[in-house]
């Protein structure tokens, strides 16, 4: 029998667990508040926004909504990070990706007080999930490793495939599935033989951001399938990156698309914020 992860139950379990925290460090006078900024009006984007803000509504945090024009320069950006992490009545701030062309995310990344960084994308963060400290981890990586706990599927010593190497999805999941004494291949673009070596893993994360592009001919029987594609098929229906009704009679365990991995990135976000607030 496969095992369909429910993402949507485990992140209202996790959301739930955090709103009672942050009832607790109510009682002790604490407060917290995430900033949220977004420049432009991209729709997924301002989908994603909403979402953050619900999120922090529920569990009884603040949220700041900062919402900048498509035009806003580098310059105008980098000041309202400064004056955030001067604030000490904001304990988190979120800059929404991606940003327009005349900005480079990654010195708008750096500006962030890393204590600050609730979406673990400053390489101070980086640097302390490498060598193992304590801080801040990106979102959905850390949701999928929830989302494996919560199913009861263990990790240790078991052969890990990751397609994608992005430094928001890929790498950060390689280094905490390493954490959790898997056996570790990162895939991408450049991988020979793709099937074959998926087909040896007991665990295959898939972050290709290509449309239902993982079929049967990739599963080993009884592998468990973690899926982080979103993308709308030709029908406007949301899928994954992986042939979800072919695949999963081939699984253990797959997780759904929606309802999966994506409710887990905000229930995440939600942690490194109740995080931040007990720093
Ligand atoms: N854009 C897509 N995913 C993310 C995320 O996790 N954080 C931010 N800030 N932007 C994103």
């Amino acid at each position: 029998m496969t095992q369909i992860i429910d993402g949507k139950k485990i992140s209202q379990e996790i959301k739930d667990e955090l709103r009672e925290q942050v009832a607790e460090q109510k009682k002790l006078g604490k407060e917290a508040a995430l900033a949220v900024i977004q420049v432009g009006t991209d729709p997924a984007s301002s989908v994603y926004v909403n979402n953050k803000k619900k999120a922090c509504a529920y569990i009884g945090i603040g949220s700041l909504s900062y919402e900048l024009p498509e035009e806003t320069t580098e310059e105008e950006l980098l000041a309202l990070v400064e004056k955030l992490n001067g604030d000490a009545s904001v304990n988190g701030i979120l800059v929404q990706l991606p940003l327009p062309a005349q900005i480079d995310a990654d010195k708008v990344i750096r500006a962030i007080a890393p204590e600050k960084d609730v979406d673990g994308f400053h390489p101070e963060n980086v640097g302390k999930l490498v060598i193992g400290e304590p801080g801040f981890v990106s979102c959905t990586p850390a949701g999928i490793i929830q989302l494996l706990k919560r199913s009861g599927i263990k990790m240790e010593g078991k052969h890990c495939v990751i397609i994608g190497r992005s430094n928001i999805v890929g790498k950060p999941m390689a280094l905490l599935m390493l954490r959790e004494n898997a056996t570790v291949t990162i895939a991408h673009s450049k991988t020979q033989n793709l099937p074959e070596l998926c087909k040896t893993a007991d665990i295959l994360i898939v972050a290709i951001g290509k449309p239902q592009f993982i079929t049967a001919d990739y599963i080993k029987e009884g592998a468990v399938v973690i899926d982080v594609g979103i993308h709308r098929d030709e029908n406007n229906k949301l899928c994954g990156d992986v042939r979800y009704d072919e695949v999963a009679p081939h699984t253990s365990a797959i997780t759904p698309v929606p309802g999966g991995v994506g409710p887990m990135t905000i229930a995440m976000l939600m942690h490194n914020c109740v995080e931040s607030m007990l720093q």
